[in-house]
């Protein structure tokens, strides 16, 4: 039905770079369209649902992604750091439809797949031809905060986006991404290319979460504020519960994997309460004592437990 209003629309022979209006029920009938299809370009406050469920958990608030806040209308008509990304008239050339069609990567939402349904799309497409008016500003739903077994990437990914993508990216603001570890998707965060620094399933393994508590230092993100407790407690809890995917479904615990981890020796042999084991192969450094910070390579036995390869003191 949408497709259709776009392609009267065109059909009437309006310049694309024109604020298209309607077209009249007279004109429409005229052409052998019925009232049902007959429908009024979407407006802002109807598209908002689609913002608020696939959008402004990235694009909102001070760390909005690409400076882009699609969460009020004078915000996304503004734009990002690099300027507008609708333009009146020319869908085409709007990075909105560009990038949820994945015609520029990487595809929107960055949490996808999912991507936008086709019809969404549509309906964005023929607000921008419409010249992207406004509507009724109705108070938008408030979603409620996931229960912990329901916390999925799409639920940490707009953390990820707002605060650590900048640098753990290609290009990013530091140049290459820092230690090779790149954030901008789960395939990359879960990568073991080097070493994994997420162990599904177990949170205190994994060196992403010690960087975010503090535990490992550097502290993460190097620049600016530490995460909330709020923002480390989910993410702690996203791993602890499997590292699941937007669809719900847990990731494996990468068996054989090098894992790489900085704490503070709170036993003989464990890392701030995570139980290390050591076998003759186990090469200590510096004589690591209770209470040292230490530096540790470790692999994930087929048991899951965490052999300890190297512990030396830093
Ligand atoms: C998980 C976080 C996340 C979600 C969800 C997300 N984005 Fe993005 N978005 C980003 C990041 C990060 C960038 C910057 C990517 C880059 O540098 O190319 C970006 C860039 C963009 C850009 C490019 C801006 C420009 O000036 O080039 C547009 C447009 C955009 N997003 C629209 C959307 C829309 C529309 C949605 C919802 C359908 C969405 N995004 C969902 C994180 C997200
Ligand atoms: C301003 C740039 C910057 C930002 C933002 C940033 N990082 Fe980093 N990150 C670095 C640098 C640089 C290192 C290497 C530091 C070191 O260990 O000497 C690093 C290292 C890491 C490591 C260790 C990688 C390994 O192989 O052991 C992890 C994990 C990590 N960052 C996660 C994050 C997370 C999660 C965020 C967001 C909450 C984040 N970083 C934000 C620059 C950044």
């Amino acid at each position: 039905m949408r497709c259709a209003l776009v392609t009267l629309i065109f059909g009437l022979g309006v310049e694309p770079s024109a604020k298209v209006k309607n077209p009249t029920p007279q004109q429409i009938s005229s052409l052998g369209v019925t009232n049902q299809q007959i429908s009024e370009p979407p407006t802002y406050v109807e598209l908002q649902p689609i913002f608020i469920r696939s959008c402004n958990a990235c694009h909102s608030g001070p760390f909005a992604s690409k400076g882009l806040a699609t969460d009020s209308y004078a915000s996304l008509i503004k734009g990002s750091s690099s300027g507008p990304v609708v333009i009146a008239g020319n869908p085409q050339g709007s990075a909105l439809i560009q990038r949820t069609t994945g015609k520029v990567q990487p595809q929107m939402p960055l949490t996808g797949p999912p991507f936008l349904a086709d019809t969404e799309i549509n309906l964005f497409t023929s607000w921008i031809l419409a010249g992207m008016p406004q509507g009724q500003e109705a108070t938008p739903p408030v979603t409620p905060p996931p229960t912990s077994d329901e916390i999925t990437y799409a639920n940490v990914a707009p953390i990820f986006a707002q605060r650590c993508m900048q640098c753990h990216r290609e290009n990013g603001i530091m140049g290459p991404p820092p230690e090779g570890y790149q954030l901008m998707s789960l395939k990359q965060t879960l990568s073991i290319a080097d070493r994994a620094r997420v162990v599904p399933g177990n949170a205190q393994a994994s060196e992403l979460i010690r960087r975010i508590n503090g535990l490992a230092k550097p502290r993460m993100p190097l620049n600016g504020p530490p995460l909330t407790p709020d923002e480390i407690e989910l993410i702690t809890q996203w791993v602890d519960n499997g590292a699941r995917d937007p669809a719900g479904r847990s990731s494996s615990i990468p068996i054989g994997a090098k894992v790489r981890l900085h704490g503070n020796l709170s036993e003989l042999w464990s890392l701030d309460g995570l139980r290390l084991d050591v076998n003759s192969a186990t090469r200590f450094d510096d004589t690591p004592r209770i209470g040292d910070y230490v530096q540790v390579r470790a692999r994930i036995t087929t048991q899951k437990s965490i052999l300890a390869e190297r512990i030396r003191r830093r």
